[in-house]
C-alpha cells in the first residue's frame, strides 16, 4: 500500500488526477471506475482542466460508477446520474459510461447485469474510492458479511445521515442502493482510495490502526496489492 499524505484537498485531488493521468497514459483504452460524493468533485475538476488543456484524452476510456441510490430516475438531482453528468460526463468525452440503473424493475437482475457488463469491458483497471465516516466504501455498510459482487444494500442510519444534507427538507430519500460489493471492488487491478477533511479523521485513524476491523469495510480495501491512498492533512490529523 502507498499512503500518501497531502497538505489540502486540492493537492489530494491534483495528486489523485495525476494517478488517472499516468493509468490513461499507460492504457488509453482503459476502464475507470468512478466514485460520487464530495470528495471527488475537486478530483474531477482537475481532470476536466487537464483534459481540456489537451493534456488527458479520455475519448477511448470507459468508465463503471460504484453505486446508484434504489429507486431513484436517472433525471434526479440527487441521482448519481446526475452527479456523474454534472461534474464529469457533461464536460468530458468518454468511449462510455455506465452507472448502475436506480429504475430497473429487477434489482438483483440489474446487479448481475452489471457485474457481466464489467467483466466484458475486461474488468476495471483503477477504482477511485471515497470514504464514508462509518467506513463503508460504495454503498458496502460495516456488516458481518460482505458481497462479492453487486447488490441492493439497505442504507445504515449514519449514512442517511450524512447524505440528508444533499435533499431538501420534504424530498423522499431513497433508503437502499445498488453497490458494487466488495468482492467486485477487490476484481480492480489498482485502487485509489481518497480521504479528505476534518470529519473523516476519526474513521482514517481507526482504518490505519494496524487491525482488520470487520466493521469498517475500507479496511478490506487495504489488503490490495496495488492501492494507493491519498489523504489530507485534516483527514490524516490523528494518524
Ligand atoms: C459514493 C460512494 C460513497 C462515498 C462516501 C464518502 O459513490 O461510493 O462511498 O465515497 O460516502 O462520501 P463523501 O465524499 O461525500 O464524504
Amino acid at each position: 500500500m502507498k499512503k500518501i499524505i497531502c497538505e489540502d484537498a486540492l493537492s489530494a485531488a491534483q495528486i489523485a488526477a495525476d494517478v488517472f493521468e499516468r493509468q490513461v497514459k499507460e492504457k488509453p483504452a482503459c476502464v475507470l471506475g468512478l466514485a460520487t460524493g464530495s470528495t471527488p468533485v475537486r478530483l474531477y475538476n482537475e481532470l476536466v482542466s487537464r483534459c481540456t488543456a489537451g493534456r488527458i484524452d479520455f475519448s477511448r476510456v470507459r468508465t463503471f460508477n460504484l453505486d446508484e441510490y434504489y429507486p431513484i430516475k436517472p433525471e434526479h438531482r440527487q441521482s448519481y446520474s446526475a452527479f456523474m453528468n454534472e461534474h464529469l460526463f457533461s464536460k468530458v468525452k468518454f468511449a462510455s459510461t455506465h452507472l448502475l440503473s436506480g429504475e430497473a424493475s429487477d434489482p438483483h437482475e440489474e446487479c448481475a447485469r452489471y457485474d457481466a457488463e464489467i467483466e466484458a469491458a475486461g474488468g476495471i483497471d483503477l477504482q477511485l474510492l471515497g470514504l464514508g465516516h462509518n467506513g463503508h466504501i460504495g454503498f458496502n455498510e460495516p456488516a458481518v458479511s460482505y458481497s462479492m459482487g453487486s447488490y441492493l444494500v439497505d442504507l445504515t442510519e449514519d449514512t442517511l445521515k450524512a447524505n440528508s444534507r444533499f435533499f431538501g427538507e420534504n424530498e423522499p430519500q431513497p433508503t437502499q442502493s445498488l453497490t458494487m460489493g466488495i468482492g467486485s471492488i477487490f476484481k480492480a487491478r489498482k485502487i485509489l482510495l481518497l480521504i479528505t477533511g476534518e470529519g473523516k479523521a476519526d474513521i482514517t485513524k481507526k482504518l490505519f490502526d494496524g487491525m482488520l476491523h470487520t466493521d469498517v469495510p475500507a479496511c478490506f480495501i487495504l489488503l490490495h496489492p496495488n492501492v494507493t491512498v491519498v489523504i489530507d492533512k485534516a483527514a490524516a490529523a490523528k494518524l
